[in-house]
């Protein structure tokens, strides 16, 4: 019988009171925003699989093809016997094919939400009992308080998919990715998944499904602050809005207050004019040279990039530069 690993768990979550602040913060600016990380509760995150389900969103399948095209070229690459670190990590196939295709000796999964990082870690603990796995939650755009025990002498290699880089703005992107090379230090690498620019009706198909759950996604935040910082948000009165801003190349996502109203938020009262938006993702999209210029300015040499035959998506091989 295989021996099972057990899961390591690293909890880094930030405080109650973090997450107050920065939504008041937010919805208390001149121009109102929720950071995009907030999306993920047990129910958005279970919202977002189903997001990467849907037909429009071409995202996750044409990455997940690359993975299957390229599985033998990526893992030379990346090299055997590393520790594998994943940001952001979901409860993906993704991770299983790059798991089969490296075999690292170390995986180490980090994400923001809890229940969805430790189910994910189980189950894969169960299907991959020579793996160790050290599973941590924190926030990646912020916190980089690692266990750095855990990495000590190893090769390290990371894996950021689906674009999430494209959920912090170009300036963000080159400091997170900075940080991630740090991590890595002399001799890691990374692969990362990035969404390509193209046609604005591809890109706001993707974003505008037809069966409304990015719709639901975008405005589960609202309920759980009504959940979890008693706020009084009436969903209902708040419209989902999901464009292609061509000038910053990105979509934008926001949530349209229908007429004036107040809201209550953690006891403070917030005021929406009609029509005035939160803002709550942008989702930047990149071409490949742009891409690897920004990689260059974090402290990446690019290396290897994959796309598909539609150039829908690409993903990028990057060393940390010497
Ligand atoms: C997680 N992230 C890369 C997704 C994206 O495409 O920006 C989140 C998402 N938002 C709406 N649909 C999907």
């Amino acid at each position: 019988m295989n021996k099972r690993s057990p899961v390591h768990f690293h909890d880094l979550q930030m405080p109650v009171v973090d997450f107050r602040q920065d939504i008041l913060t937010g919805l208390l600016a001149e121009r109102k925003y929720i950071a995009p990380k907030y999306f993920y509760d047990a129910e958005g995150s279970r919202l977002f699989d189903a997001i990467c389900k849907l037909p429009e969103y071409y995202l996750t399948r044409t990455e997940i093809g690359l993975l299957k095209d390229h599985g033998p070229e990526i893992a030379a690459c990346l090299g055997q016997d590393a520790t594998l670190l994943e940001l952001g990590s979901g409860s993906s196939v993704k991770i299983r094919l790059l798991l089969e295709a490296l075999r690292p000796l170390l995986y180490v999964p980090m994400d923001i939400s809890r229940e969805h990082l430790l189910q994910s870690a189980k189950t894969l603990a169960e299907d991959y009992p020579w793996l160790t796995i050290h599973a941590i939650c924190g926030d990646y755009t912020a916190t980089w308080n690692w266990p750095f025990t855990l990495l000590q002498d190893s090769h390290r290699v990371a894996w950021f998919p689906g674009s999430s880089i494209g959920n912090s703005t170009p300036r963000q992107a080159v400091a997170l990715l900075g940080r991630i090379a740090a991590l890595l230090d002399n001799g890691g690498s990374l692969l990362i998944g990035v969404d390509l620019v193209k046609d604005r009706e591809i890109l706001e198909a993707a974003y505008n499904d037809s069966q409304g759950v990015t719709a639901g996604f975008n405005k589960n935040v609202l309920a759980r602050l009504n959940r979890e910082l008693d706020a009084d948000f009436q969903l209902d009165r708040f419209q989902h809005r999901a464009f292609y801003n061509a000038g910053e190349q990105r979509i934008e996502m926001h949530l349209v207050s229908d007429g004036e109203q107040t809201v209550r938020v953690a006891n403070e009262i917030i005021r929406f004019r009609s029509g005035e938006t939160i803002h709550t993702e942008n989702s930047c999209k990149y071409s490949i040279a742009g891409f690897q210029q920004l990689a260059r300015q974090a402290g990446f040499e690019p290396g290897q990039v994959w796309t598909d035959a539609d150039e829908l998506f690409s993903m990028h091989y990057l060393q940390v530069q010497k």
